[in-house]
């Protein structure tokens, strides 16, 4: 199978995580995009450090220009951070005809214009879904699947440390410095929070969204900016009583023409402050450090998505993304023909296999002792109770509700077990039996 070569600028959170999934993910990787992707070098600050996952020793350098400068690369990912070196590296892969991977929001914020003046020109395409909103695929959401629509609004809550301080000033009461403290013993935030918290990693963010939103690269001196360090515990508990949570939230908006005729001014807006939203709004309930980006098209209505904002893996997830789309662009890689066929699963498993957590309600008659014989019949099918409620009303039959929440079982296990209590004479069929979700997989 041909091989894509890689070159990984920074392995560091981001970068051990691109490495670790691509290994780990390989086969699946091939038998979908149709390539090997090969991390052929990394660049490092430090090579000497201790690293969780990365290439050997002889494949680390501390020059970035040795990326570009080997022919096996084909694909350059920057994912080292900061402004001055990931832009002199983007200008010259992108020079050198090396398609670029970047997580860098605040580069492409300050210099997308330039960087993707430069790409069309050279006709090396910069992919960048990891920049935004870490595992949640916006970017190309927005750019491929939401094709059709004028975007009518984004919004988003898109840094997940102020929405975590947010989250624990509202449910613990903290005041701001306390829950800042706990995001940073926590992991959540930065030493050095600055841009978390008065916004910015927000606002570039909302600029990367807006431009590719609606086509022009958004000037940071464009946008209204407001971060959550001045907010008090106060101000959250008033909200709390009015009806209302607090979010950092990014708006961008479109003031298009109305639906009535009336004029739009064909301006955007961009902002980014903390905002009071109805609690009973799902966007109310985006809590820790989850990120919830809302999508308005014309054609499509309201979409929202949800999921990690930042961190190894998901980032990672984001990254590998654009990394098939970077080698489909390099011609060779199989692109997609609406579904791509494998056999790397085996089988579905049997249903009388599968296993969930039920809800049952049968009816049984008043009288004592009925509980007793079912709870004795499940615990011989080794299913277990979790928790037992009888209502006091009874169906216009006189007989009694019994309401069991179970553990988890086997269809095979439920059934049988199910067979059994129908036999008792005191239970009317037919029973409810219905599957209960825990998202624990
Ligand atoms: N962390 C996240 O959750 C996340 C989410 C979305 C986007 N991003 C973006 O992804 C990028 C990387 O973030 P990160 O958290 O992975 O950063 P990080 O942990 O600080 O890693 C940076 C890596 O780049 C290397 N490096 C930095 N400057 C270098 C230079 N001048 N020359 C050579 N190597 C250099 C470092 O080398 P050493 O290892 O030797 O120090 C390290 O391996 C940033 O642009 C960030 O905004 C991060």
């Amino acid at each position: 199978m041909r091989q894509i070569g890689i070159g990984l600028a920074g392995l560091g959170t981001v970068g051990a995580g691109v490495y670790k999934h691509v290994a780990q993910n390989r086969a699946l990787l091939m038998e979908r995009i149709g390539v090997e992707l090969v991390v052929r070098r990394a660049v490092v600050r430090d090579p000497s450090k201790a690293r969780v996952a990365g290439p050997s020793r002889e494949q680390l350098s501390t020059r970035w220009q040795d990326l570009i400068d080997d022919p096996a690369i084909d694909i350059v990912v920057e994912l080292m951070g900061g402004i001055d070196e990931p832009l002199a590296l983007i200008r010259a892969a992108v020079t050198a005809g090396k398609v670029v991977v970047t997580g860098n929001k605040a580069l492409l914020a300050e210099h997308g214009q330039e960087i993707f003046a430069l790409a069309a020109e050279k006709r090396v395409p910069v992919f960048f879904e990891a920049s935004t909103a870490g595992g949640i695929p916006i970017i190309k959401t927005i750019r491929e699947a939401l094709i059709a629509n004028h975007i009518v609004s984004i919004h988003g809550i898109i840094n997940g440390t102020s929405n975590y301080i947010l989250t624990r000033m509202t449910d613990a009461r903290l005041d701001f410095a306390e829950a800042l403290a706990e995001a940073q013993a926590q992991g959540y935030a930065e030493a050095d929070p600055t841009l978390d918290i008065n916004g910015w990693d927000a606002a570039h963010k909302a600029v990367i969204l807006a431009s590719l939103a609606y086509g022009f690269w958004v000037g940071t001196d464009q946008i209204f900016v407001e971060g959550i360090d001045r907010l008090t515990a106060t101000d959250i508990r008033f909200a709390d009583e009015l009806g209302y949570r607090v979010k950092l939230l990014a708006i961008i908006k479109a003031d298009a023409a109305g639906p009535d005729g009336t004029a739009g001014s064909g301006g955007i807006e961009v902002r980014v402050h903390p905002t009071l939203i109805p609690k009973h709004h799902v966007l109310a309930s985006v809590s820790g450090v989850f990120n919830a980006v809302r999508v308005c098209g014309d054609v499509v209505g309201e979409t929202l998505f949800y999921g990690r904002g930042a961190g190894q893996d998901p980032t990672a997830s984001a990254v590998i993304s654009d990394l098939a789309e970077a080698a489909i662009s390099l011609g060779g890689a199989r692109g997609s023909y609406g579904f791509t066929p494998h056999g790397l699963y085996g089988n579905c498993r049997p249903l009388e296999d599968i296993r969930s957590r039920y809800y049952l309600r049968l009816a049984v008659d008043d009288k004592p002792g009925v509980l007793g014989q079912v709870a004795s019949i499940l615990g011989r099918h080794d299913v277990g109770i979790s928790s037992v409620v009888q209502p006091e009303t009874h169906d216009e039959a006189g007989r009694a509700q019994l309401v069991l929440m179970l553990d988890r079982a086997s269809h095979r296990q439920m059934q049988s077990a199910l067979e059994d209590i129908l036999r008792l004479s005191a239970v009317m069929p037919p029973p409810a039996l219905l599957r209960v979700e825990s998202f624990t997989t």
